[in-house]
C-alpha cells in the first residue's frame, strides 16, 4: 500500500519534469515498461501469500491505471505544444515572391551568327563548315594568293607546320565546297578564324561568315541586292550599302562594302567618324583563276563571294566598344543579351 502511493508520487514528480514527448515516454517506460517498476511489483506477486494475492493484484492494477491516466493527460499537452512549435518553425509565407531560376542567354556571337544565317538561309543559302586547321593550299594557294603575298607573312598567320596552319579566313570553305559541288552554288560558311593580331577591334581568334554564289549569269548587282537585304535585316529598315573598289586576290573586281550608319542615319556621327558609312565586309566577283582551281568553267559560270567578321557586325549592332568583351565571359556583359 505504502509503496504504491510512493510510486504514484514519485511518478507524478517525474512527469512534471518531462519537457518533451521523448522524455515523457522514457519516464513512462521506467514505470510501466517491461522492466519498469510497476511490472516488477507484479512479478513479485509470487512471493505473496495466496490469500493476499487478489487484493494485491487489484492494488497494482489500480496503480497502473492511475499512472496511465497521469501520463496520458500530460502526453496530450506536450504533443499539442510540440505540434504548435513545429508549425511555427516551418511556417511559410505563401504571399512571398518566388525565387526565380537564372535564365541563360545566347552569346552575342552565337546570336549574331544565327541572325546572319537566317537572313541568307531565307535567300536559299546552305551552311557549309570547313576545318579550322587548314592546309596552305586551301587557305591561300587555291584562293589565288601567291607565296609572296603579304597575307602569308608569318606575322599574320599561325603556322602549325610548313604545310598546315590555323585558317586565317573562312574563304577556304569556298574551295572545299566547289571541289565537291557543281554550280548552282549558294553557300554560307561561318566559323572561327585565327590571326596574329590584337587590339580593341582585333583578336587572335574571331569569327567570320563567308558567302559564295556561283551560277550562270551571276553579277555584282546580285551581290549588292543581297547585301542590301542583309543590311536592312541586320541594322535598320532604311539601311543602304555602298561598294568601293578594293583588292583581294580571290576576287576580280573586288569591293569593300559599307553600310549606311544606323546610329546617325547617314548624316555623320562619331561612330562613322563623320562619314555616314561604316565598312562591314569584303566582297567581289570570284576570280576566274579560283573557279579554274576548283574545276568550274569560268566561261560558263560566274560568281560572287563575300566575307564579314561576325564580331564586327555584333559590335556595330549592339554598340560594343572592345572585342575582348566577347571572350571575357563577364556575366554582366552577357546578361544584356537575354531576350
Ligand atoms: N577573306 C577576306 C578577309 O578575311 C574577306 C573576304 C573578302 C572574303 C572578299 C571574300 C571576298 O569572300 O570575296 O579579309
Amino acid at each position: 500500500m505504502e509503496e504504491t502511493e510512493k510510486i504514484v508520487e514519485e511518478a507524478q514528480q517525474e512527469i512534471e519534469k518531462a519537457q518533451t514527448s521523448r522524455a515523457l515516454y522514457e519516464t513512462k517506460m521506467r514505470y510501466l515498461g517491461r522492466t519498469g517498476k510497476v511490472t516488477a511489483l507484479l512479478k513479485g506477486m509470487r512471493e505473496i501469500a495466496a490469500e493476499h494475492r487478489p487484493a494485491f493484484g487489484k492494488k497494482i492494477n489500480d496503480l497502473r491505471e492511475r499512472l496511465e491516466a497521469a501520463f496520458a493527460a500530460v502526453e496530450q499537452k506536450i504533443k499539442l505544444r510540440e505540434m504548435e512549435q513545429k508549425l511555427k518553425a516551418e511556417e511559410i509565407d505563401v504571399t512571398m515572391p518566388g525565387r526565380h531560376a537564372q535564365k541563360g542567354a545566347l552569346h552575342p556571337i552565337t546570336r549574331t551568327r544565327q541572325e546572319l544565317i537566317d537572313v541568307f538561309a531565307g535567300m536559299g543559302f546552305e551552311v557549309f563548315e570547313g576545318p579550322e586547321i587548314e592546309s596552305e593550299y586551301y587557305n591561300f594557294t587555291a584562293l589565288n594568293t601567291p607565296a609572296d603575298h603579304p597575307a602569308r607573312d608569318m606575322q599574320d598567320t599561325f603556322y602549325i607546320t610548313d604545310e598546315f596552319l590555323l585558317r586565317t579566313q573562312t574563304s577556304a570553305g569556298q574551295i572545299r565546297l566547289m571541289e565537291k559541288k557543281k554550280p548552282p552554288i549558294k553557300m554560307l560558311s561561318p566559323g572561327r578564324v585565327f590571326r596574329s593580331d590584337d587590339d580593341a577591334t582585333h583578336s587572335p581568334m574571331f569569327h567570320q561568315m563567308e558567302g559564295l554564289v556561283v551560277d550562270e549569269g551571276v553579277t555584282l548587282c546580285d551581290l549588292q541586292g543581297m547585301l542590301d537585304e542583309f543590311a536592312r535585316t541586320m541594322f535598320s529598315e532604311t539601311s543602304k550599302t555602298r561598294l568601293r573598289p578594293s583588292y583581294f586576290p580571290f576576287t576580280e573586281p573586288s569591293v569593300e562594302v559599307d553600310v549606311s550608319c544606323a546610329a546617325c542615319g547617314g548624316k555623320g556621327c562619331p561612330l562613322c567618324k563623320g562619314t555616314g558609312w561604316i565598312e562591314v565586309l569584303g566582297a567581289g566577283m570570284v576570280n576566274r583563276r579560283v573557279l579554274e582551281n576548283c574545276g568550274v568553267d569560268p566561261d560558263r559560270y560566274t560568281g560572287f563571294a563575300f566575307g564579314m567578321g561576325i564580331e564586327r557586325i555584333a559590335m556595330l549592332k549592339y554598340g560594343i566598344g572592345h572585342i575582348r568583351l566577347f571572350t571575357e565571359n563577364d556575366v554582366r556583359f552577357l546578361e544584356q543579351f537575354k531576350d
